[in-house]
């Protein structure tokens, strides 16, 4: 038996952005705009298992629809011109339609276990940050634990773009609350969206004009282990992300009303109720909320409080 007729498993977990990424210099390649930056959770992860398949055709076993892994494989294949009929299971531990980058943690899963299955070619990591990148942009960031930047370069093909870990996240340990405002599959695709957004918004460039700026608070934050000023950069960049949303057209809503209320009441737990917690939301209505592990049970009962939620999710971390 060769190494290669072996089952490879890994694992990657959910990254929230602090720094978003909305839009793309080269929708082909799928290459960002800007850089952005973001924290890789623990707990709420998707494992990938890869193996050869007992039959002349790949099987899939994934939540939901295969075209990114789909799109993954072959960008890999073509890497390594092995076209061996494969068994794909991609799983994640935590409802896919609750908002969470289910696509970043299922596709960074894929390209990190066809790594280990074709572990006797020697595949450089470069590779495999683009064979995840292809799939789902964001999905590079959970190629890695912790504080993550995905940093773009001068080049007009990405091959000066890195990702890399900044800190653990055990440096600066927030817990991640995730309010489940509606669970129904998403109005608009973060591809589609974003093209939107670029073609359309007044809003579009100031957005990523402000990013460096945004990146060097976020970043300083997070160095000086300031949660007052990550959560003023993180809940700025945020809001702007989905004023350049709004100000589309046709309009790209995510917000809702009880999406605003969650904002509203963690804005007023840290201003008024002195704990210290911020929020960010990505393109759906669900509000990620941030928080020493030592205040998230207080956080918890507050958002307990509000009936309308349909879950919610935590990452202690
Ligand atoms: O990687 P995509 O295409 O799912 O886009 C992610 C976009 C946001 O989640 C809204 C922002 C981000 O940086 O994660």
């Amino acid at each position: 038996m060769t190494r290669r007729e072996n089952r490879a498993v890994a694992r990657a977990g959910s990254n929230i952005a602090l720094v978003k990424y909305w839009g793309k210099r080269n929708r082909e390649l799928n290459l960002p705009q800007s850089s952005s930056f973001s924290l890789t959770l623990s707990e709420l992860y998707s494992t990938a298992q890869v193996s050869p398949s007992p039959e002349d055709r790949d099987i899939w076993e994934v939540q939901g629809n295969p075209s990114k892994a789909q799109k993954l494989l072959r960008a890999a294949r073509q890497f390594t011109g092995d076209n061996t009929p494969l068994h794909i299971k991609i799983e994640n531990n935590f409802p896919t339609a609750a908002g969470l980058a289910s696509s970043a943690s299922s596709m960074a899963s894929f390209a990190l276990a066809l790594q280990k299955f074709w572990s006797d070619r020697n595949i450089p990591f470069d590779e495999v940050v683009r064979w995840a990148r292809l799939a789902s942009g964001s999905s590079v960031r959970s190629l890695f634990d912790g504080y993550v930047l995905w940093q773009v370069g001068k080049s007009d093909d990405g091959s000066d773009d890195t990702v890399r870990r900044l800190f653990p996240r055990s440096y600066f340990n927030l817990s991640m609350l995730a309010c489940v405002v509606d669970d129904r599959p998403k109005k608009f695709g973060s591809t589609e969206a974003m093209e939107i957004s670029r073609r359309t918004s007044p809003l579009y460039w100031e957005f990523h004009r402000r990013i460096p700026s945004d990146l060097e608070k976020a970043i300083r934050a997070v160095e000086s282990r300031d949660l007052y000023l990550l959560a003023q950069v993180a809940e700025e960049n945020c809001l702007m992300m989905h004023r350049v949303m709004e100000t589309s057209d046709p309009p790209v809503v995510f917000l809702q009303p009880l999406s605003h209320r969650i904002m509203e009441l963690v804005r007023f737990l840290r201003n008024k109720g002195g704990i210290p917690c911020f929020f960010t939301v990505d393109a759906g209505p669900n509000v990620k909320i941030f928080t020493p592990p030592d205040y998230l049970e207080k956080v918890l009962r507050e958002c307990e409080k509000i009936s309308e939620l349909k879950d919610i999710l935590i990452d202690r971390g």
